[in-house]
């Protein structure tokens, strides 16, 4: 949710924060906006130079004048929260005498009351964001150095951020601070680089320092150093980042959707790499952190996460429960911070975060720790803040994921959920043959992944069908209801169209009502012993004059359509019905025109409350 990228050294630093932009703008994209400290002339200092536009980054791009020549220089792309998309409200910050400029990612909860005593004291503010507060309490400061005056700022607000500074009094040098929102060193040869994402950095460097909360950095062209807020020297060692520049590009599809969506059988055949243990049918998973004799103690599993990463934990629960006959559920992790939830001793937690930062899982992790609960974590970046407060946990390995709506991420993110309940049920009670059976079954999913894929031109016919619906009901039951609410999410997300889920069984009581032939169903309907209970549901919907798409394991003759997938084991089948549906709803936004990778009011992470 919103990216910072700067940049210190002896380039031409204006493309190179352009760029940097570019590749986090799918963190927010309602405005951007880059300063730079100009060239000093003479006995004159050098002076900051800015640009700013509400728009995306290409928006911004126009409006940077040819001559805009400087070697050090920060930017921004944004996802509001204080104030509407504007100019004005694009970051970065000045202070009025143009000397200080911020870039800010994250919240300012005091930041009201802060703006009425500056106002009272009179300040007079260029913005509505909870930033500029921030602005203006560093620009204030009488301390020498630019570090203690932001330190001393930063003792003033309470809440979230991830925050560059540059002074044009202090031209060698770029102030970064981290609190709940990432900040990432970028160290290069006689140039350093900051951002709030890897993303930004890959293609000039892999070495990388992350910052803790309460952690800040000096960045000079040719060295940087870490301290707390309290002043605190830290010690801060470079590690490599292991994701190639190039999976950050679009390698030749026209979205990163789409790539991504293809990308998926690679993906889950690298969850898998290393795990499997045909000797005793199991799995090996190294981080976990969880020894046998600590797996069989857990009577309950609780698994939290948000939006596709929520769904993708119902359906880990089910595998749980069905696999190592442990009682789990999952719960969105943004309403179970808030009800102060029982902590159980003997409950496992777990958190899912394709990115790791997601503020209200990291809330969620943070609450249970305090409360002496063990978290493990199920999270795609390594490194990530989630990864790093939980006690151990599955890597998810899907490579980095660009598109806003997630779905090799998901998809990998199952597959090792699979594993865990493949882990934990060997531990347990599953048998010898069950362990064999399921193993089998995970080793078939990528070739089976890649014989839905070539069903897209079918699912693109289909698509382009069902586009002029208005709304759409999708329903499943039990392994086939998370699906149909993952498959509901990814439809709206991308293509504005409204979509229930409902539990199949549930569709008598009340959403019946709704079923008519502009409103089309998504049957989710699996081979297992559900079939005929499915099939009942789907007759009912006939006699209303409803329109079917069922997705299956054969053809439904109560079906308009049926996308005809692969079977593999039934607790497995959830990882592959959900797939054609993904391609469903990226057809059904192409056909409307939507801006698929970047769908509007959304960002791929959510890192405020
Ligand atoms: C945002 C994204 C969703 C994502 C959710 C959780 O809302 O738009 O696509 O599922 O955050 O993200 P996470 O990184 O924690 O999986």
């Amino acid at each position: 949710m919103c990216g910072i990228v700067g940049y210190i050294g002896r380039r031409d630093v204006a493309p190179l924060l352009l760029e940097g932009l570019q590749r986090l703008e799918y963190r927010g994209y309602d405005s951007a906006g880059i300063v730079i400290t100009g060239k000093p002339s003479g006995k004159t200092p050098a002076a900051l130079k800015m640009v700013k536009a509400k728009g995306r980054v290409r928006d911004l791009e126009a409006r940077v004048p040819k001559r805009f020549a400087g070697t050090t220089g920060i930017a921004h792309t944004r996802w509001a929260t204080h104030g509407a998309p504007s100019d004005e409200n694009a970051h970065p910050h000045m202070d009025p005498e143009g000397k200080l400029a911020l870039v800010h990612n994250g919240i300012i909860d005091n930041a009201d009351e802060l703006r009425a005593k500056l106002v009272a004291e009179g300040v007079e503010f260029a913005s509505e964001t909870d930033t500029e507060v921030l602005t203006h309490l560093i620009a204030r400061s009488e301390a020498e150095t630019l570090e203690e005056r932001v330190r001393q700022a930063l003792h003033l607000i309470e809440g979230t951020y991830g925050i560059a500074v540059l002074h044009s009094d202090f031209a060698d040098r770029i102030v970064v601070a981290r609190n709940g929102s990432p900040v990432v060193l970028g160290i290069g040869e006689k140039e350093m680089f900051v951002a709030s994402d890897v993303a930004a950095l890959v293609t000039h460097t892999r070495q990388v320092v992350t910052l803790d909360d309460g952690e800040m950095a000096t960045l000079k062209a040719d060295d940087f150093r870490t301290y707390t807020t309290e002043g605190t020297r830290t010690t801060a060692s470079p590690t490599t980042v292991e994701w190639e520049a190039e999976s950050y590009d679009m390698g030749g599809h026209d979205t990163y959707m789409h790539k991504e969506i293809s990308e998926q059988p690679d993906a889950v055949d690298r969850v898998l790499r290393g795990r499997i243990d045909d000797r005793f049918s199991t799995v090996r998973l190294g981080g976990l952190n969880l020894d046998a004799r600590e797996a069989r103690a857990v009577r309950r599993v609780k698994i939290l996460g948000c939006g596709t990463s929520y769904h993708a934990g119902l359906i880990g629960a089910q595998m749980i429960e069905e696999l190592a006959r442990i009682p789990a559920d999952a719960e969105p992790a943004s309403e179970f911070r808030y009800r102060n939830p029982v902590v159980d001793p003997d409950t496992l937690y777990v958190a899912v975060s394709q990115s790791g930062e997601t503020y209200d899982v990291l809330a969620a992790v943070q609450e249970l720790k305090r409360k002496g609960a063990r978290v493990l974590g199920v999270v795609n970046v390594v490194g990530s803040a989630i990864a790093r407060e939980t006690d151990g946990g599955v890597y998810v390995h899907a490579g980095p994921e660009v598109c806003v709506v997630s779905t090799k991420c998901f998809t990998n993110t199952v597959v090792a959920f699979g594993l865990l309940a493949l882990h934990l049920g060997r531990i347990r009670d599953l048998s010898v043959s069950d362990g064999k059976r399921l193993i089998e079954g995970l080793r078939k999913l990528p070739e089976q992944i890649r014989e839905i894929l070539e069903l897209e031109p079918e699912i693109k016919k289909l698509a382009e069908e069902y586009a002029n619906a208005k709304s759409m009901m999708f329903i499943g039951r039990v392994r086939g209801y998370p699906v149909a609410l993952e498959a509901s999410l990814k439809l709206k997300e991308i293509s504005y169209i409204h979509a229930e889920a409902y539990p199949a069984s549930e569709l008598k009581h009340g959403p019946l009502a709704l079923i008519e032939p502009a409103m089309p169903t998504v049957a989710i309907v699996p081979n297992d012993d559900l079939l005929e209970k499915n099939r009942a549901a789907m007759e009912e919907i006939k006699a209303r004059s409803g329109r079917i798409l069922a997705v299956a394991h054969q053809e439904q003759e109560k079906a308009d359509h049926t996308i005809v997938v692969p079977k593999n084991e039934v607790e497995l089948d959830p990882i592959l019905m959900g797939i054609p549906l993904q391609i469903l709803a990226y057809h059904t936004a192409l056909a409307l025109g939507r801006d698929i990778d970047k769908p509007r009011n959304l960002a791929k992470s959510v890192t405020v409350e």
